[in-house]
């Protein structure tokens, strides 16, 4: 099993910057109704951490998404052949509509933009009143497709990371840092 090489944003760097990101999602949606919609599972830590920090009425629900390929390649290993879009599908869809609400999709990663841009084709068919998009890490170097990004906590390099949500095998989800693994040492 890879081990931690270092840590790329600590505890508090993390939570200093969902506040401030907070703070200008409360104030751009200052008095109105906000719905976070978290993509499973990556997305429940910094969603359960963002929705914490908001000012403004918030509901939150989730969609389960089944994608056909690595986004994440394992440490050490190089990207796989990304997928199109038609490779990503919902394997569990909204509990409650989105008509006329404003809706803010939450992710923990964003990479190649397929999934996003998926789910924003998905969600704007249900007729909400406003849709954005949110991510705690933005992996530019990976992007394939361009997508609409409303909020960024962190842009990252191109490099594995666990942490905050972000998992290896399912594991490192519950760490409350990021950080790269080393595909090389044991831990
Ligand atoms: C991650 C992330 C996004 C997707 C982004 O999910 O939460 O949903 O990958 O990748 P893309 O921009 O290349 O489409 P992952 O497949 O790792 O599932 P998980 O959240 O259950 O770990």
């Amino acid at each position: 099993m890879p081990a931690i090489e270092r840590v790329l944003f600590t505890e508090e760097e993390i939570n200093h910057r969902i506040r401030q990101v907070a703070g200008q999602i409360s104030a751009d949606f200052a008095k109105r109704e906000l719905k976070l919609v978290g993509v499973l599972k990556g997305s429940v830590f910094f969603l359960t951490a963002l929705a914490r920090e908001l000012t403004i009425p918030v509901t939150v629900d989730f969609l389960g998404v089944s994608s056909f390929r690595h986004s994440q390649p394992a440490p050490g290993m190089a990207p796989g052949p990304q997928g199109s879009p038609g490779m990503v599908r919902i394997s569990k869809d909204l509990d409650e509509s989105i008509e006329g609400e404003n809706v803010l999709l939450v992710e923990d990663i964003i990479d190649t933009g397929f999934t996003t841009r998926y789910l924003l084709q998905h969600l704007s068919g249900r007729a909400p009143k406003s849709l954005g998009v949110c991510t705690l890490l933005d992996r530019t170097p990976r992007r394939i497709v361009q997508i609409p990004l409303d909020y960024r906590c962190f842009e990252i390099p191109d490099r594995f990371v666990v942490g905050f949500g972000l998992d290896y095998r399912q594991l490192y989800r519950n760490l409350k840092y990021v950080a790269v693994l080393n595909p090389e040492a044991g831990g």
